[in-house]
C-alpha cells in the first residue's frame, strides 16, 4: 500500500481571523472553492490509494465530508504533540511495509506533472529503506524552513529553522534546497528510525497509541509525549536521509504575505498603492496607505502593513491569552 498520512495539526495562527481553533486554514475553501485539505487529498490520490488523516479532536469534523470520497483512516489525537509524534501514530497503525507519503493539509502545489514525478521518485527511494525528503530550491534566507545540503541526491546534512546570517550563507554556498515538509518512507524505517535516535519520544508515542479509547489518543499518556517536530527528532541525525529536487510551484500558506502573492497571481484585486482587500463586500477605500491589507470576517477585522504579516501570529496569542 501507498499510503498518504496527512498532518491537519497546527492552527494557522498568522492567518487570523480568518483561520480559527474551530476552522483552520486548511478548511478555508480559498483556492477556486477549493480548501487546501481538498487539494491535497486530490493531489496524492493519483499516486496513493489510501489515505490516514493525522488530526486534532478539536476540528476533526471539519474533515469528514472531503474524506467521504476517498478510501481513509482517521487518528484523532487528544492533545496535539507535534510531528514526531503525529507520524509515529501513523506509522504504529499501517503495515510495516506500508510507503507512507506524508505531507502537511496547509501548503499550495501547482505543477502536478512535477509534483507525481518526484513522488514516484520518492516512492522508489522508500521501498529501498531510505527517509525521503523532497528539495525545494530557496529562493529567499527564509528563517521558518529547514534546509537540505545535498549532493545530487544524497543529503550530507539536514537544518532546521537556521538563524538570518546561516540562512544567507546556505544560499551563497548553492547546494542547499528548503525541505518542503513532504516525506516519504516505510512504516518500519520511520519507527526504527525514532527508537533508534529518540527511544524516549518512540515509546511514549507508542504508549500514547495503544491507549486510544474510543477513537481517540490517550490524553494523559500523550501529553508524556515530548513536543519535537520530525525534523529534530529525526531529519537532523539520521544517515539514511536522500531528497528528491523537486520543480514544482510550493508554497507554505503560512501568512498574509503568500496569501497576497498568491491572490494577486490569480487576479485579486489590489490598488495603485498596493493595497489589498480580504473577505468580506463592503467598498473598502484605502488613504493615504501603500500595501496594507484588510481582512474581513462576520465577527472580526484586521487592518495591517503588509511588513507585519509574520506578527499576525502574536495578535492570536494575546486573544488566545484573554479568550
Ligand atoms: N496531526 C498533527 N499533530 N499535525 C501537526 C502537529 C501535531 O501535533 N503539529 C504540526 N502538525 C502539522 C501542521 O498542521 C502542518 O501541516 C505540518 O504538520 C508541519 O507543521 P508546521 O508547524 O507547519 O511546521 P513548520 O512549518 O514550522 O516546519 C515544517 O515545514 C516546513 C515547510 O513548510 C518543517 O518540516 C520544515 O523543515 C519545512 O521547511
Ligand atoms: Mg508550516
Amino acid at each position: 500500500n501507498v499510503i498518504n498520512v496527512i498532518l491537519s495539526g497546527g492552527v494557522g495562527s498568522r492567518l487570523w481571523p480568518l483561520s480559527r481553533k474551530s476552522k483552520p486554514k486548511q478548511y478555508l475553501p480559498f483556492f477556486q472553492n477549493k480548501s487546501l485539505f481538498g487539494l491535497t487529498i486530490e493531489r496524492n490520490e493519483k499516486v496513493c490509494n489510501h489515505v490516514l488523516l493525522v488530526g486534532s479532536v478539536q476540528n476533526i469534523d471539519l474533515a469528514k465530508e472531503e474524506l467521504s470520497k476517498v478510501s481513509h483512516d482517521i487518528i484523532v489525537e487528544a492533545v496535539p504533540r507535534n510531528t514526531a509524534a503525529a507520524i509515529a501514530f501513523a506509522a504504529l497503525s499501517t503495515d510495516p511495509d506500508d510507503i507512507l507519503v506524508v505531507t502537511p493539509s496547509d501548503h499550495l502545489i501547482e505543477g502536478e506533472e512535477q509534483y507525481l514525478q518526484a513522488l514516484k521518485r520518492g516512492i522508489e527511494f522508500a521501498k529501498e529503506g531510505f527517509l525521503v525528503t523532497f528539495g525545494i530550491n530557496p529562493t529567499r534566507p527564509e528563517t521558518g524552513y529547514g534546509y537540505i545540503e545535498a549532493a545530487g541526491t544524497d543529503v550530507l546534512s539536514f537544518r532546521e529553522k537556521p538563524n538570518y546570517e546561516t540562512a544567507k550563507d546556505f544560499i551563497k554556498q548553492g547546494n542547499f534546497f528548503w525541505n518542503s515538509g513532504i516525506f516519504c518512507f516505510k512504516a518500519s524505517t520511520y519507527l526504527q528510525e525514532l527508537e533508534r535516535f529518540d527511544p524516549k519520544l518512540y515509546t511514549a508515542a507508542k504508549a500514547a497509541f495503544d491507549g486510544a479509547k474510543d477513537g481517540v489518543l490517550d490524553e494523559e499518556l500523550s501529553m508524556r509525549i515530548p513536543s519535537k517536530s520530525v525534523d529534530y527528532a529525526i531529519m537532523e541525525r539520521s544517515d539514511s536521509i536522500k531528497v528528491v529536487p523537486s520543480f514544482f510551484q510550493w508554497s507554505d500558506m503560512g501568512s498574509f504575505d503568500s496569501l497576497y502573492d498568491y491572490l494577486i497571481t490569480k487576479g485579486h484585486p489590489k490598488d495603485e498603492a498596493g493595497n489589498v482587500v480580504i473577505g468580506g463586500s463592503k467598498h473598502t477605500v484605502f488613504l493615504g496607505l501603500k500595501n496594507c491589507i484588510v481582512v474581513n470576517t462576520d465577527d472580526a477585522v484586521l487592518i495591517m502593513d503588509k511588513a507585519h504579516a509574520q506578527d499576525v501570529k502574536h495578535v492570536y496569542e494575546t486573544l488566545e491569552k484573554e479568550g
